[in-house]
């Protein structure tokens, strides 16, 4: 049976900044109130026009570079976002056209910050069963546009941005890759971190003018509420990743945790006793972007050199749902 091990990652931010400076001339908020917060100093956002398809063009072609291979190679792509171009049909038909896939299939998955580790998990069965050689995985999000960027949208528009990242999931008979993956869901807290329009339950149409002026097309949260449960789930889920493997806290070579505030990331490494160079965090730079962190982080902690082969690399999210999930490799 084959191992599923990613042959290559490539990410891409969209060129537009937006400092915590730039956003206080929207809403009543500081830089320091978000700095001391979050740790985010900025994010990133597109123009208009531009979607989590279009972000995910230059990650994959970068992905692919790094692994060797073309468009042909790819069997099959899984698209994670919650913020898909369209409500129909999925981001990941958008970006087979776009990138002259061939007819492959193409899976848009929507577990919002723990999209990424799902599409691991999913390419990982279809790898071991030796049903494709090679998957495209993206994490890539639009979220600015679900922003608030009034004093009212103040507590979520601050922590939310745009980027995406793409890893290429190959076989290999090699002793490496992916050693688990374990995915979890809670739909009790479903309204604390929830996009309630346009949605299909509304009725005719989706969306209403009332819906707009009570602003349901924007992304909310009870951060409270979310954080406390975050503190919680994450250090939980990687300990069972940790377990299943009998592997040891000491011998993580990196966790690349979801990045959703630098405090939360703080907390899991005090509550897990890890060192700052076994812990990867780049929030300051792009804020949350969902889907997206984790493979952006992930490229740019192989860029840094913060990888090995051989190392043991974890990954960890939690989000809206709640759902959270972990993944081990052996790089
Ligand atoms: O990726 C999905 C998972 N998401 C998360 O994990 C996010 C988890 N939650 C959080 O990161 C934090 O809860 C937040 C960063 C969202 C908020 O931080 P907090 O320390 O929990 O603040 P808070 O919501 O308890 O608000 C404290 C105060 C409030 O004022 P009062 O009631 O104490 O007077 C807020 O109105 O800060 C106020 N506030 C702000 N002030 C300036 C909330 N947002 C802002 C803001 N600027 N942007």
């Amino acid at each position: 049976m084959s191992n599923p091990y990613i042959s290559g990652t490539g990410y891409y931010l969209p060129p537009r900044v937006v400092t915590n400076e730039e956003l206080s001339n929207f809403m009543d908020t500081s830089n320091e109130w978000i700095l001391e917060r979050t740790g985010i100093e900025e994010r990133r956002y597109v123009e208009s026009g531009v979607g989590p398809s279009d972000l995910a063009i230059p990650a994959t072609e970068q992905a692919l570079l790094a692994a060797g291979l073309t468009v042909k190679d790819i069997d099959f792509i899984i698209f994670a976002t919650s913020t898909p171009d369209y409500y129909a049909p999925g981001s990941g038909c958008l970006l087979q056209e776009k990138m002259g896939f061939g007819e492959i299939g193409a899976l848009d998955v929507r577990v919002q910050c723990s999209g990424f580790v799902y599409g691991l998990s999913i390419a990982e069965q279809y790898i071991r069963t030796g049903m494709f050689k090679h998957i495209l995985l993206i994490g890539a999000e639009v979220q600015s546009t679900a922003m608030d960027l009034t004093t009212e949208g103040r507590d979520t528009a601050v922590i939310f941005g745009d980027g995406a990242g793409a890893a290429i999931i190959s076989a290999t008979e090699e002793d490496r890759g992916i050693l688990s993956t374990h995915l979890h869901t809670d739909g009790r807290y479903v309204k604390e971190l929830w996009l309630e329009a346009p949605a299909s339950k509304a009725g005719h149409p989706r969306i209403s003018k009332n819906d707009l002026d009570e602003g349901k097309q924007y992304l909310k949260m009870n951060g409270r509420e979310v954080f406390r449960h975050a503190v919680t789930r994450f250090p939980e889920v990687i300990i069972e990743a940790l377990k299943k493997n009998k592997i040891e806290q000491k011998d993580i070579g990196l966790l690349i945790p979801h990045q959703a505030n630098l405090r939360i990331t703080q907390m899991i490494q005090k509550k897990m006793g890890l060192r700052d160079d076994q812990v990867m965090s780049n929030i300051h730079k792009y804020g949350n972007t969902t889907a997206g962190t984790i493979p952006i982080a992930l490229g740019e902690a192989i860029e840094e050199g913060r990888i090995s082969e051989g190392d043991i690399v974890v990954f960890a999210s939690f989000g809206s749902g709640f759902s959270w999930a972990s993944a081990v490799m052996k790089w």
